[in-house]
Formats: C-alpha cells, sequence, structure tokens
C-alpha cells in the first residue's frame, strides 16, 4: 500500500525526494519567504509600534524558531512521513503525540483559507500594476480600499489563488514545487535589495525607517505584541505545523540538516527586514501612518511605483505573488500529504476535494475583507482567524513538537540526524530541553496576561 501511495511522486521507490542539494533549501526557503515576510512583517511591525518588538521577533527567531526548525527537519527525515505519520512512526500508532500532527493539518487549512485572499490582492496588483498607478497618494491608497471592498474582485483572487495552489500540488514534490523556486526566488531577492537601497539612499526616509526598526522603545511592547513576535516567528519560518516535517522528510540523507537550517531562518530574517526597511523608508518619506493593517504594503509601495513605472512594479508584484504560491504549496502540500499518507488517498484525489474545502472556507476571509477598512481591530474572520492561527495554534504545535524532540525522540536517532554528538548537538539539546519550552510557555502565558510576576493592570 505504501508503495502504491508513494509512487505518486516520481524519483526513489519509496517516497519523494528533492532532487538536488539546492532543492531542500530552495524549497523551505520558498516555504517560508512569504507574504509573512513582505506583507505581514511590515504592517504588525507597524502596529506594534516598531523597534521594540522587532528585537523581540529577533530573540524569538534564534532560540525558538531555529530549535524548532531543525527539530522538525529531524523528525521528518526520521520518520519519512506526513506529520501525523511521523509522530506515530518515531513513538507508536496509538501515540498521544500524533495530535500535534493533527493540530498542524488544522492549522495548514485555516492558515492557507486567509492567506489565499492576501495574495489575491497580490495578483490583482501585478495588474493594477500594468495599468500604472496615477494621482495623488491618496488616490492611489484608495485603490486597495476599491479593491477589497468589491465582493467579486476579492473572491475572484482568492479563486485564482487557490487554483494555482492546487495545480502545482497535484504536480508533485518535484516537477511542481522545487523548479520553480530555483528561478523566482533568487530574482525577488535581487528586487527587494534594489528596493531597500532605493529607499535607504534614495528618500528621506532611511535614517527614519532604521531607527523605527531598529531603536527598541519598550515602553511600547505590550503583552500583545511580545505574543505576536512569537506567532510571527513560527508564522514567518513556516513551524509549528509541520511543514518543515513534510519537507524534512523528502530530504537527502547525506544533506547538514543544521546547516539547511541556518541558512534558511537567515535568508528569511533578511528578506523581512530588507521588506520593512524599504516600506518603512517610504511611509516616513511621505508622511504616511506606520500602523495601516493589513494594507500596508498595497498602500505605500504603488505611490513609490508611481514614479519608477510599471518596470519595476509588475516584476515586484509578480515576484510577490510567487513568494505567496510557494509558501501556499507548503500549506496545501501538509495537508494534502496527511490524507495521501494516512487515508490512502491518492494525490490529485487529495488535492483536489481538500484544495476546494480550503477554497470554500476561504471564501468566509474573502468576504469579511470587504469590510476591512471601515471596522476596528481583531474583528471579522479573517482577524480572527490570522490571530488563532498564528499567536496560539502555531506556539502549541510547536511546544509540543519541541517536548516531543526533547523528551521522546530517541537520542540515538536524533544524533544520527544531528550528524555528530559533539558540542552544537550538546548545545542543540540544552536549548529544545530547556531554553525554548520556557520562552515559548512564557511568552503564550504572558499573551493571556497571566504570568504571575507581571502587573497587567487589573
Ligand atoms: N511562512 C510563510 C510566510 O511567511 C507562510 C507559511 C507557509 C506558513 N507555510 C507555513 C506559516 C506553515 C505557518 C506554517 O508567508
Amino acid at each position: 500500500m505504501a508503495n502504491e501511495i508513494s509512487s505518486n511522486f516520481e524519483t526513489v521507490p519509496s517516497r519523494g525526494q528533492w532532487a538536488s542539494h539546492l532543492g531542500f533549501i530552495l524549497a523551505a526557503a520558498g516555504s517560508a519567504i512569504g507574504l509573512g515576510n513582505i506583507w505581514k512583517f511590515p504592517y504588525i511591525t507597524g502596529e506594534y509600534g516598531g523597534g521594540a518588538f522587532v528585537l523581540v521577533y529577533l530573540i524569538c527567531v534564534v532560540i525558538v524558531g531555529l530549535p524548532l526548525m531543525i527539530a522538525e527537519i529531524m523528525i521528518g527525515r526520521r520518520a519519512q512521513k506526513n506529520p501525523v505519520g511521523a509522530f506515530q512512526e518515531l513513538h507508536h500508532k496509538s501515540s498521544p503525540w500524533q495530535l500535534t500532527g493533527w493540530l498542524g493539518v488544522a492549522s495548514g487549512f485555516l492558515i492557507l483559507s486567509f492567506y489565499s485572499v492576501v495574495a489575491g490582492w497580490a495578483i490583482a496588483y501585478i495588474f493594477k500594476s500594468i495599468v500604472g498607478f496615477t494621482g495623488s497618494p491618496e488616490q492611489i491608497q484608495n485603490q486597495f480600499v476599491e479593491l477589497v471592498v468589491s465582493p467579486y474582485d476579492s473572491i475572484l483572487w482568492h479563486s485564482i489563488f487557490m487554483f494555482l495552489c492546487i495545480a502545482i500540488v497535484i504536480g508533485g514534490v518535484q516537477r511542481g514545487i522545487e523548479r520553480w523556486s530555483k528561478i523566482l526566488m533568487p530574482a525577488l531577492f535581487v528586487i527587494l535589495v534594489g528596493l531597500m537601497f532605493y529607499g535607504l539612499f534614495f528618500t528621506h526616509g532611511g535614517m527614519q525607517a532604521l531607527e523605527f526598526l531598529f531603536k527598541p522603545d519598550f515602553s511600547k511592547l505590550s503583552a500583545e505584541a511580545a505574543l505576536s513576535a512569537l506567532g510571527h516567528a513560527f508564522f514567518t519560518l513556516s513551524l509549528g505545523m509541520g511543514a518543515m516535517i513534510t519537507y524534512g522528510s523528502y530530504m537527502k540523507k547525506s544533506d547538514n540538516i543544521l546547516k539547511n537550517a541556518v541558512i534558511v531562518s537567515f535568508l528569511d530574517t533578511i528578506i523581512a527586514l530588507m521588506a520593512g526597511t524599504a516600506i518603512f523608508s517610504l511611509v516616513f518619506h511621505y508622511g504616511m501612518e506606520p500602523g495601516q493593517s493589513v494594507g500596508l504594503i498595497f498602500k505605500t509601495l504603488p505611490v513609490l511605483f508611481k514614479e519608477t513605472g510599471p518596470g519595476i512594479s509588475v516584476p515586484f508584484f509578480i515576484l510577490l505573488s510567487f513568494a505567496a504560491l510557494t509558501s501556499g504549496i507548503s500549506l496545501l502540500e501538509v495537508v494534502v500529504s496527511y490524507f495521501i499518507d494516512i487515508r490512502g488517498w491518492s494525490r490529485t484525489k487529495a488535492t483536489i476535494l481538500l484544495g476546494s474545502a480550503i477554497y470554500l472556507f476561504g471564501l468566509l476571509s474573502a468576504i469579511s475583507s470587504i469590510t476591512l477598512p471601515f471596522r476596528g481591530k481583531d474583528q471579522g474572520i479573517f482577524d480572527i482567524l490570522d490571530f488563532v492561527t498564528t499567536n496560539y495554534m502555531l506556539p502549541v504545535g510547536g511546544l509540543l513538537t519541541c517536548l516531543f524532540t526533547a523528551w521522546v525522540f530517541k537520542r540515538k536517532a536524533k544524533i544520527d540526524e544531528f550528524g555528530s554528538e559533539g558540542f552544537l548537538y550538546r548545545v542543540f539539546d540544552i536549548i529544545i530541553k530547556v531554553v525554548t519550552p520556557i520562552a515559548v510557555i512564557m511568552i503564550l502565558l504572558h499573551g493571556l496576561e497571566l504570568l504571575p510576576f507581571m502587573d497587567y493592570g487589573k
């Protein structure tokens, strides 16, 4: 049975595998780098006041994100299974740890449903860029509002994005995911470097942007901001729901997990910081508000693009849509691989059925965004889904993965996957046993305003 199912992947007899050493890095970076870096990071940084939020986020990347990425890849490559099957494989068939995998499958389903709506906006902006941005900065910003309040537009673009995700995931591991990442991820990098340099040296907002991003003012750091910084570290690195377990399961035995995880986390962080620098330079140059919620990049960048013309804006939104696509694919792949491995469905059947279900559920977010510009924060299904999945479901999934790796995953197998038993392994072992779980638990409690020694003004 297992072989029959896996025959949908094309290479090795037992299971799909990346074609080259770069394959994992590209696909994992493709999963990690997405709307989280370019759309979400700048807008939540703007909302939570800048520097202090960025600092907490960076700390979370290092002490929570990186160790967990290593752990997820180790679990995936060891078990050669989807997130649910992996916990069964490494523990036992009815192991309670498989709940972690189910939580991940549910998270993937919910995240993709609203992610697709934002990705749809990015696709819409490709066409807006071709037409060109004209008028005053206010008029350009209003184009975003017009887009999201039109039910037909939101639904149309959401449909197109989900269709693309489904088509690619049906294609399977190599044909679908790896090939495209190779070309388009480096292109995105180049264009972002350009935008960042433009922001830093050709606008009057460069210095202020750097100060906003990198000068922490802890008086602005609310409990919710700290929780969101943790949640964002999970979201942007695609952690806490088994995406890296799934991608790790396609990784070659000869690849070095630590090295790959460091590279992916580093690339992801750099891209977010570059996007933030570019966008806030413009925000300050034009005297705009940093806290513009979900519309931030769609409102600020086009004001610059009016001057640079479609030569820059069209490639930018194409690459942004592409970055969203490689992430969307990884979200769908987790859900699909569960139904392939455990339920024995064919890849095509699983992808079409699950993809359609996510699409239908996502209509709620597409419609919810219609009222978006007119209402306060955290209302509507879009915001609630984003908040709950990112800030609670992913950290809880990550915490369980961490505890599993620390205390259940067999030591010999861990060392074998890690590749050595030396100093680096011992550091990893201590971090995953002590530092990561304590950090996640504390921030979760802090987010719920439950830390005993803090004064929450109640
Ligand atoms: N990391 C992606 C981004 O930053 C989103 C994403 C893809 C994701 N796969 C994931 C988030 C798995 C959480 C879990 O846009």
